[in-house]
């Protein structure tokens, strides 16, 4: 039997298979009026245990759009909630559904859930990674500096889930990633992460400037003073290079990590970046149901890969 293509982390994969999906994502954008029925039948399987504006309605708007049904069960209305195991619940879902892309907190439940699930299983954020994001995020650099190969992006703040997720796609897309942030989270950055404690020599010729809220989802209540040397507002902008971009996962604590200026300046493509949350998704989707023994149909849609 083959593996089930689970969507889990990016350090998975190697370079071919996520530029891959990537093609698939910008030529569904392409198709964006006209797209292509190739979820007819199939179901997803939604599950929250954190808030979500972006990722629940980018799946569900993917898995629609592309001819498919989705159904939604936040952790607290589940049994999963209650007593039963994630075992069980990855058995018994994957009988009724084709994918399941769950919004799971801690990564080692939801890497249980990928274990014991027949069908798919996405992960929409843990609080070790948010690989769909930085998929969206790439999406959008390709976009807006045509390949990520070769340009520098720079990170500003925490050390936290979406950093995570640029660390292991830099040596697959070919991007030098820097990261910027107080002395004392100098010991959270993994082995190998170019890093400093001066946001100025990080922006320094960049080609992306990227940030994240300095409290993350669980966090309320953490002191955020230390971070505030590292907002990315008009001074920083400035050392990058003038074509830079700017990029927000969203959504932002206002205006904590970046001012207002620049958030809604015009090297801001945060709306765009959203946007691609929708095409990159059903690029994943795709991928993910393409050899899982579901016969996904393209019609007469032909990925430009
Ligand atoms: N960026 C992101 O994942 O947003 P949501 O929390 O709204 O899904
Ligand atoms: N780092 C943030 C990302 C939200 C999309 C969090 O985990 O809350």
């Amino acid at each position: 039997m083959k593996d089930v293509r689970h969507f889990i982390d990016l350090k998975d994969f190697d370079a071919d298979t996520l530029k891959g999906i990537l093609k698939k994502a910008h030529a569904l954008k392409a198709e964006k009026y006209n797209p292509p029925q190739i979820f007819t039948g199939l179901t997803l399987a939604m599950m929250f245990d954190k808030r979500s504006t972006r990722t629940r309605m980018s799946f569900e708007v993917a898995m629609k759009q592309l001819g498919g049904h989705t159904v939604v069960m936040n952790k607290e209305e589940s049994q999963i909630g209650g007593a039963e195991s994630i075992e069980s619940t990855a058995q018994v879902m994957s009988r009724f559904v084709d994918a399941i892309m769950v919004r799971m907190s801690n990564h080692e439940d939801f890497l249980e859930l990928c274990k014991y699930a027949k069908v798919p299983v996405i992960n929409g954020m843990t609080n070790r990674s948010h690989p769909c994001q930085i998929m969206a995020d790439l999406m959008t650099v390709e976009e807006k500096l045509g390949n990520a190969d070769g340009k520098k992006i720079a990170w500003f703040g925490d050390y936290n889930n979406v950093s995570q997720s640029y660390i292991e796609a830099a040596p697959l897309f070919g991007y030098e990633f820097v990261m910027a942030l107080p002395e004392d989270l100098n010991g959270n950055v993994p082995d190998g992460v170019a890093f400093t404690n001066d946001a100025q020599e990080a922006a320094s010729g960049a080609d992306v400037i990227v940030t994240d809220t300095w409290v993350s989802m669980g966090q309320e209540g953490k002191d955020i003073k230390k971070f505030w040397p590292y907002q990315v507002n008009a001074e920083l902008m400035g050392h990058a290079n003038k074509d830079a971009i700017f990029l927000h996962c969203l959504p932002m604590h206002e205006w904590e990590e970046v001012s207002e200026n620049v958030a809604k300046g015009p090297q801001s493509v945060i709306y765009d970046e959203a946007e691609n949350r929708l095409h990159a998704q059903k690029a994943i989707l795709a991928w993910c149901l393409e050899d899982a023994g579901v016969s996904v149909k393209q019609d007469s849609f032909n990925f430009a890969a």
